[in-house]
């Protein structure tokens, strides 16, 4: 470490590597922005930025492990949506988003997109409600726990067509998509930062985005929206965060790195190409953050809540 003159060591010094926690296995959604990001902060920040993938229970294992790891900028979390769903999800969470933690930033917003295996006979999504309807027992739907993204987007899914579906929960939406493409698994919603390749390779089946207009770099998929299923919207929004607490000197660093990272042209270009989207620089300050968790969690909670969907 770089002691200053009188031995004061200079705040957030930059001779240890910074450790992002990925809620979810290596190889999806959640851990490729991770990765990408943190290749575009480390360009800012003298020290690396290493991934450590801490998957379980939606996502709220890494979030506890970071609240518990030493108060210094050296350990941060890496979570989307799960982070504003998981208060109402989790009777015991032992946490609060809001107060716990110091809101680094938002770094990306990815739309999702409603797939199954190739052999499913549905050809659109009309088609898909009326065969899952009649062969419900016979399509499983995977997910990556109580809390993530896929569990948010199937709850509401089955919710609104009011049927039920069996659901096969996996550490992340990487192994899951693996086993959808081999059959193991029927259906599945989840992030075009982990689908791209199998959406341009024709892999899978792809009935519907979750967003109101078609999601730019993939214009040939039709919305659920428009086919029907009206106003069905998720967005999975990822922020950084550090245990609250955390010296200002060390946050105030990791969210310039943050900043500059998500402008950084390698990263923009990524996001753009995995069909995400990167918030503008008012959306993505730790104000902007913590003001949209909090949004985010007033408005899931009731929405989970109603559906009397509880993780313990
Ligand atoms: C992942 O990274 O595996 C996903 O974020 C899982 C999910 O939230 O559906």
């Amino acid at each position: 470490a770089t002691a200053l003159s009188g031995g004061v060591q200079a705040a957030f010094p930059e001779d240890k590597p910074v450790t992002m926690v990925v809620p979810f296995a290596a190889g999806g959604p959640t851990d490729k922005v991770a990765r990408e990001l943190a290749l575009a902060m480390g360009k800012t920040l003298k020290q690396q930025v290493i991934v450590d993938n801490s998957p379980g229970a939606g996502g709220t294992i890494a979030a506890k492990k970071v609240l518990n790891a030493p108060k210094d900028g050296y350990t941060v979390l890496i979570h989307h949506i799960g982070m504003s769903t998981a208060p109402a999800l989790y009777k015991n969470l032992g946490f609060d988003p809001n107060t716990d933690y110091e809101h680094l930033g938002q770094v990306a917003d990815v739309p999702m997109v409603m797939v199954a295996n190739k052999d499913l006979p549905a050809k659109n999504y009309t088609e898909l409600l009326a065969y899952i309807k009649a062969n419900a027992s016979k399509v499983a739907y995977a997910n990556a726990g109580i809390g993530s993204a896929s569990h948010l987007c199937g709850l509401l899914f089955m919710s609104t067509i009011q049927q039920d579906m069996t659901t096969v929960p996996y550490k992340g939406t990487a192994p899951a998509l693996t086993d959808l493409i081999g059959g193991q698994v029927q259906l599945m919603c989840d992030q075009t930062t982990n689908l791209a390749g199998q959406l341009k390779a024709g892999s899978v089946k792809a009935y519907g985005a979750t967003t109101m207009q078609r999601i730019p770099a993939f214009k040939d998929i039709p919305t659920l929206h428009e086919q029907g299923l009206k106003n069905f919207q998720v967005n999975v929004w990822h922020g950084v965060y550090a245990p609250k607490g955390t010296p200002k000197a060390a946050t105030d660093k990791l969210s310039a790195a943050i900043k500059a990272g998500i402008n950084d042209a390698g990263y923009k270009a990524k996001m753009a190409e995995l069909g995400a989207n990167v918030p503008n620089d008012k959306n993505a300050s730790p104000e902007g953050h913590k003001a949209h968790l909090k949004a985010q969690i007033d408005l899931w909670t009731p929405i989970i809540k109603k559906a009397g969907v509880y993780a313990d």
